[in-house]
């Protein structure tokens, strides 16, 4: 089976956050699983530079407003996997991230950028830029790669499956419905049963209504999305695809998140030795100017600061948290960027708690695995959360994840109710309501938890014990391409008119 992932990050070149780690990971586990994979990504620097021994497929002319557009193949330096790149200086070739400027401001031409992403992947599809490889499944991922299911749906030649995934429903891809005409796509696609979403023309509809199984990275999700609370306007479009929505679980890639052979924590340790994990807190106390003290609970938060990560829950909940200043009061480490106020607010709680709340506001790698292997406990009190990865990095790393009952947080971690400590199937703690209320009560009963050693080593243990292979997954999106393929009974295309 050929299928052919589109996407616009890709980890370790280009990522602005778990997108990335799933677009990295996602490949080399399907071609473990027995699929033939490749991958169609934007020419961003990062990614021109990374694609190994790139070759020219075609030259595809002037497009999208670009001079000269050039498909070319490569491979992942990491992990070998065949990588079309479409190389458009014009288009691509800028410092900043995928989306935005280094001011944080939107490309204006993201409507052209991200439409020969999905033109570039349909068309491959199609057979028509690289007739050596044809693909049988075409997998969108988000909005940026979600016009491939509009190019594929109003294509002559139909004979790929289309997939499209939602990583977060929340970011859409909206334009102005003026600009439709530089789509080039028929105009009986620009309808309230096609891209037209009050009042605007959206992306993120080109891949929940032309794709023939839309999936999202976490059941719970799959479910929250179809109704109003979750569904960001779209519930409707998504409860009328009924059964052709699911959810399948992100994995943990353990090649580049596992403590016993991390290289960039301060000492390695497994469940079978934990000694190398007070080693780890300690050294990263000590890098972020917090007091180094073994006894002091260390939370994290390692997050882009968006209002979905919840963390003004945080800030308000931070008094609480810290009161009792005394030897072994609990300490705050925030590893993030994004919304200015909540860095400044962030900012001005290092300021108010010096030695015991730090703040790095950068984004950094290598300081991420610091932060998983060196907290007690991490923080993800999201308002929604399509799957998160952090909790999932964090319960592999010992580091006891406190979470909202939310998307995919709900899926991937226990709460340590007195009956789930008993069975030993607990993991963490879980609140319901996003109220500070609701964060103060989950991070007491963190805190009691941590007093009680016993009880704070067997959650530990049992987070590490976690299964969150990409195996489970790869095997899941296979099955899943391999309904398609067999023309399941209700996934024929969905015919654009
Ligand atoms: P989202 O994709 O919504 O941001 P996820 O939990 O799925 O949330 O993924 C976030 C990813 O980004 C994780 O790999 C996390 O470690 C990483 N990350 C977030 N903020 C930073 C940062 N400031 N520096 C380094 N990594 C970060
Ligand atoms: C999105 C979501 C996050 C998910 C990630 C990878 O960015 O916000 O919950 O883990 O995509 O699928």
């Amino acid at each position: 089976m050929k299928v052919l992932l589109a996407a616009a990050e890709i980890f370790p070149l280009v990522k602005t956050g778990g997108l990335a780690d799933v677009v990295g990971a996602l490949p080399g586990a399907l071609i473990s699983t027995g699929a033939e994979v490749r991958l169609v990504l934007p020419g961003l620097p990062a990614i021109l530079a990374g694609v190994e021994g790139l070759t020219t497929v075609c030259e595809l002319g002037a497009l999208f407003g670009a001079g000269r557009v050039t498909l070319r193949l490569g491979r992942m330096s990491d992990n070998g996997v065949l990588t079309y790149v479409i190389d458009a200086p014009y288009l691509y070739q800028r410092t900043g991230n995928p989306y935005q400027d280094s001011q944080g401001r939107e490309w204006p031409d993201n409507i052209q950028r991200f439409a020969l992403l999905g033109w570039a992947a349909a068309h491959l599809a199609a057979g028509e830029l690289d007739p050596l490889w044809v693909p049988d499944v075409l997998h969108a991922h988000d909005w940026h790669a979600a016009m491939a299911c509009a190019y594929v749906a109003s294509h002559p030649v139909q004979r790929v499956a289309t997939v499209f995934t939602i990583h977060n429903l929340a970011y859409q891809g909206l334009f102005p419905v003026e600009d439709f005409h530089l789509l080039g796509l028929p105009s009986r696609l620009m309808v309230s049963q096609g891209l037209e979403f009050h009042g605007s023309l959206s992306f993120m509809k080109a891949g929940l209504k032309f794709s023939q199984r839309v999936t999202t990275v976490s059941p719970n999700y799959a479910r929250e999305i179809a109704t109003e609370e979750f569904g960001c306007g779209l519930d409707g479009v998504i409860r009328a695809r009924g059964a052709a929505v699911s959810g399948i679980l992100n994995g943990v890639d353990g090649s580049i998140w596992n403590p016993a052979r991390d290289p960039l924590i301060a000492s390695n340790y497994s469940a079978r030795s934990l000694k190398g994990k007070p080693l780890c807190k300690a050294a990263l106390q000590k890098e972020l100017g917090l007091r180094v003290d073994a006894k002091a609970p260390l939370f994290a938060v390692v997050s882009r600061l968006t209002s979905q990560k919840g963390l003004d829950l945080v800030l308000a909940a931070l008094p609480n948290l810290l009161q009792g200043a005394a030897d072994g009061g609990a300490q705050l480490a925030v590893q993030g960027n994004g919304d200015p106020s909540l860095e400044a607010a962030f900012t001005a709680a290092a300021a108010s708690y010096p030695g015991r709340v730090a703040v790095w506001l950068r984004y950094d790698e290598a300081l991420a695995h610091r932060m998983m292997a060196g907290a007690d406990a991490i923080l993800v009190p999201s308002r929604f959360e399509p799957c998160g990865l952090t909790q999932l990095y964090a319960l592999l790393y010992g580091t006891v994840p406190v979470v909202r009952e939310v998307g995919g947080l709900a899926d991937t971690v226990v709460d340590a109710t007195p009956e789930a400590i008993q069975s030993d199937v607990a993991t963490g703690f879980m609140f319901g309501p996003a109220t500070t209320w609701g964060l103060d009560q989950a991070m007491a009963r963190t805190l009691d938890a941590y007093r009680n050693p016993p009880l704070w080593r067997q959650l530990m243990l049992r987070g590490m014990a976690q299964n969150f292979s990409w195996e489970v997954a790869a095997a899941q999106y296979l099955a899943l391409y391999g309904e398609l393929l067999a023309g399941a009974p209700g996934t024929g295309q969905i015919s654009p008119a």
